[in-house]
């Protein structure tokens, strides 16, 4: 059966409460009847009892919501993150855990009451309200709603008792509010939840995502481990083997002119001793080394750069091993020196 709505303005109290009275007497329930005026009349001045407040429940709620969430982080969190210090028990640290109690009943209290408020005076109102200016200048409005076939009584019973305006509203408009109302709410209480759920989700490991924010997991390339970055082309190596594998560990050096002019000035401090000088004349010891052949000869001169590299390296019977004293650069530069030169007649005294 469709439902009406009817609005009667009246005066002042007494007459209000006689229509309140008379309500009453048809048998229509308290809560289908709104009072709405400017000023706070107690519920008792209509006859009316005082309408019930959830906030004790909602308080009581909070609390006990607070006092959960203090137990699960106090005792909770160190049940499932064990942390042994010093060999001493696992158990709540007594005046903290009192504090984090108290804090949260407090809170849980706090905000369920807010919302509690929000709740039993029907926040959001999201169906157009039953208002009339005079209420603003001291009237009193009365709004029923009732099944239709009660309509016209109300409106007499409303005149009856000195009503200035009876009016029909639409009932089915004023009342569509409360299931968007509830969806309101709903959808709020939900996104809620998501919003502080997700993090603990996160937090208490529930899903896992694999930070990596942890040295020993971060990818790193040891300095024994492949791939590395090839060394700019040219470059020598001042440190790190001179050999792998018995071959030059690294390419022979351009041979720029900067790299020849080095090499010449290290072949006559280390090799003309015996190799002999650039004019030709043999060096000091060539005496001792008799079987020592001349730098641009051709047995030299059709050597590869590796050849002369490892002779460098090793020496070769009666040759001594230089690579203490040369570096793998100065080496290479020794290296286009020596084969930069042109291959001709022995120098002298050979
Ligand atoms: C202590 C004397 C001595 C010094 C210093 C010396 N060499 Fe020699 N070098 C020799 C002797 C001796 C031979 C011949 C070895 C043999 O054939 O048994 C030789 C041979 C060579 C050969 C020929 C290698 C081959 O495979 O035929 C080259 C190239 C060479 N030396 C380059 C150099 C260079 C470059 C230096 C300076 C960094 C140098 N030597 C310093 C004594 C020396």
């Amino acid at each position: 059966m469709a439902d009406t709505l009817i609005f009667g303005l009246f005066p002042n109290v007494d007459p209000t409460a006689r229509a309140v009275a008379g309500l009453q007497a048809m048998g229509i329930a308290d809560d289908q009847v709104t009072i709405m005026s400017a000023a706070p009349y107690a519920s008792k001045l209509f006859g009316r009892k005082r309408p019930r407040t959830w906030f004790l429940p909602f308080l009581a709620l909070g609390a006990l919501g607070g006092l959960a969430i203090a137990l699960f982080i106090t005792i909770g969190t160190p049940a499932l993150y064990p942390i042994y210090v010093g060999g001493q028990a696992l158990i709540a640290p007594f005046p903290p855990t009192a504090i984090m109690v108290f804090e949260f009943v407090a809170l849980g209290a706090m905000v369920m009451a807010f919302l509690g408020f929000l709740l039993t005076s029907r926040f959001p109102r999201l169906e157009p309200l039953i208002y009339d200016e005079r209420i603003s200048d001291g009237y009193i409005g009365l709004a029923v709603r009732a099944s239709e076939r009660l309509g016209d009584e109300i409106a007499a019973l409303f005149h009856t008792h000195g009503a200035i305006d009876v009016r029909h509203e639409d009932a089915a408009l004023a009342g569509s509010g409360n299931r968007r109302f509830l969806a309101f709410w709903a959808v709020l209480s939900v996104a809620a939840l998501g919003a502080v759920l997700t993090p603990l989700l996160l937090t208490y490991h529930i899903i896992k995502i694999p930070w990596v924010n942890v040295m020993y997991d971060s990818p790193a390339v040891g300095f024994q481990e492949g791939p590395r970055r090839a060394a700019p082309a040219g470059s020598v190596p001042f440190q790190g083997p001179r050999l792998v594998a018995g071959e030059p560990a690294t390419m022979p050096l351009e041979a720029s002119e900067n790299s020849l002019q080095r090499g010449g000035v290290l072949f006559g401090v280390y090799c003309a001793i015996c190799h002999g000088y650039e004019d030709g004349s043999p060096g000091a010891l060539h005496d001792y080394f008799p079987e020592v052949p001349p730098i641009n000869s051709a047995r030299v001169q059709n050597l590869g750069p590796n050849e002369v590299f490892l002779t460098i390296t090793h020496g070769l019977n009666r040759m001594p091993s230089l690579a203490e004293q040369l570096t793998t650069g100065e080496t290479w530069d020794i290296v286009n020196h020596v084969l930069s030169l042109e291959e001709g007649a022995a120098p002298a005294g050979q």
